[in-house]
């Protein structure tokens, strides 16, 4: 019989989380006040965050300890297992091995509750009560208040409009995990009431729901922010799942040349690719890293490389990254955790470095993938997932192509029994490609009034 699965036991759960500055040849730009426009140290993020994640956020140390709490928390649903798609590998008839990393076996589904689960923690050690965040489909929701539940941290959600509409299922879960929803834009702070002045049947955004947010904790010394993506620490903490897929590739007497992930504002792409890259940077390995983002949104792939605002009223620090701009509204595509703006500043500067690569996906395209592969190995993927299984089919079929056996791996960022709506919609033949045009993309970084970086 085939070995299908990779397994590590919890013994193996890493103790550190890598920070992959310590290796990058460019180190990061530094972050901008949002109203001086120069740069900013860590005690202009205390009103938001926790002073242990805002030393994270700044760390160049390479290793960064996990705390023996957080690691027990882990042990719920971690280490995740690595499976080999033998079946995917079979209908695409390609001389291609294909393996995935499976984070949709913790208890919100997704990858989501690495980070959630530290960021929670330190905020307990700081004694905060409660918390605010967004959240676009809700997976990062989920996690949240999975986390904040078990910390006894109240926390309120702003959801992003048209997830809300769409996946009701994930507002039920985290009001299950004792977390207030609010669909976005709201009525409850002015960056909400401001959008719906100027557009009442806004479909919301990430970039919107972060304003609010941002706002709703700013505006009360006794409340702290949270953001599931983008920032250093948080790419940090994802670190875990691909510090455990080096582990077991190397269980598996095999190393990819392609690691894959989809992208949102790249947490689950860093932390399955960083301690991948690692080996790229300390040891001159090839590893190609490949972050998959829809063709509705594509701001790795044709956006501007310039300082940003992460939100879209500009509540938040400059920061240096590629993006279609703070005031983009990304069609209203269902993976929900891939309608952003902009992306980690720490992917962005690896990019502008050529040190990993980008493509973009159609939803079509990203659902035919998504279907076949839970024809093929049973799994059921949520849609954001889909963008990197498409480009995981892709690389399989061009390694046919060109009859070479490149070894494949993925990250199966979550599961997508919550997302059947969408796939109702695709079955029912109601889903747009949404593919930006370049005017479009023209005309959407147009309005950025956003400092240049210099060449
Ligand atoms: C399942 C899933 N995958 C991917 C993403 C994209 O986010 P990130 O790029 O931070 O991993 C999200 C965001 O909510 C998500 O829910």
């Amino acid at each position: 019989m085939k070995n299908r699965k990779i397994l590590l036991t919890e013994n193996e759960i890493p103790d550190k989380w890598y920070n992959i500055i310590a290796d990058m040849p460019n180190k990061p730009l530094p972050p901008l006040h949002p109203g001086t426009k120069e740069p900013i140290g860590p005690d202009a993020l205390a009103p938001l965050f926790p002073m242990d994640l805002i030393m994270q956020e700044v760390s160049p140390e390479k290793w960064i300890d996990i705390p023996d709490e957080v690691r027990d928390i882990y042990t719920l649903w971690r280490p995740t297992p690595m499976y080999r798609a033998y079946n995917l590998e079979k209908v695409l008839d390609t001389p291609a091995k294909i393996y995935y990393k499976y984070e949709g076996v913790s208890p919100a589904g997704s990858h989501k509750p690495n980070t959630a689960v530290a960021q929670a923690y330190y905020n307990k050690q700081e004694g905060v009560k409660k918390i605010t965040t967004e959240t676009g489909a809700g997976q990062w929701g989920c996690a949240l208040a999975f986390a904040c539940n078990h910390f006894g941290i109240d926390l309120d959600v702003y959801m992003v409009s048209i997830s809300f509409d769409q996946k009701p299922y994930r507002k039920s879960m985290m009001n299950t995990w004792g977390a207030n929803v609010i669909s976005s834009p709201s009525n409850s702070t002015n960056a909400g009431r401001s959008i719906l002045a100027d557009s009442p049947d806004s479909t919301g955004s990430l970039g919107i729901a972060i304003s609010e947010a941002v706002e709703a904790a700013a505006s009360d010394p006794d409340i702290k922010y949270s953001l599931g993506s983008v920032l250093n620490h948080v790419l940090m903490h994802q670190t875990i799942l691909g510090l455990e897929a080096v582990n077991q590739m190397e269980k598996a007497e095999d190393f990819p040349d392609i690691v894959i992930a989809p992208f949102g504002g790249g947490s689950n792409f860093a932390g399955l690719s960083f301690p991948f890259l690692r080996h790229n940077l300390e040891s001159g390995k090839k590893v190609r890293a490949i972050a998959a983002e829809p063709t509705s949104c594509p701001k790795l792939t044709k956006g501007q490389f310039r300082y940003d605002f992460g939100d879209t009223i500009g509540m938040t620090p400059l920061l240096p990254m590629y993006t279609l701009g703070h005031n983009f509204v990304p069609a209203p595509i269902h993976a929900g955790g891939l309608r952003y703006h902009g992306a980690g500043v720490v992917v962005s500067q690896l990019l502008h470095d050529g040190l990993i690569e980008a493509q973009s996906v159609d939803q079509i395209e990203a659902f035919e993938a998504g279907v076949q592969f839970s024809r093929t190995e049973g799994i059921i993927p949520a849609p954001e997932a889909n963008h990197g299984i498409a480009v995981a089919v892709r690389e399989a079929l061009i390694a046919k192509e060109e009859g070479t056996p490149k070894t494949i791996l993925f990250n199966l960022c979550g599961h997508g029994n919550f997302d059947m709506s969408a796939y109702e919609a695709y079955f029912a033949g109601g889903l747009e490609r949404h593919t930006m045009t370049d005017e479009q993309i023209a005309e959407a970084v147009s309005h950025l009034d956003t400092p240049e970086i210099p060449a």
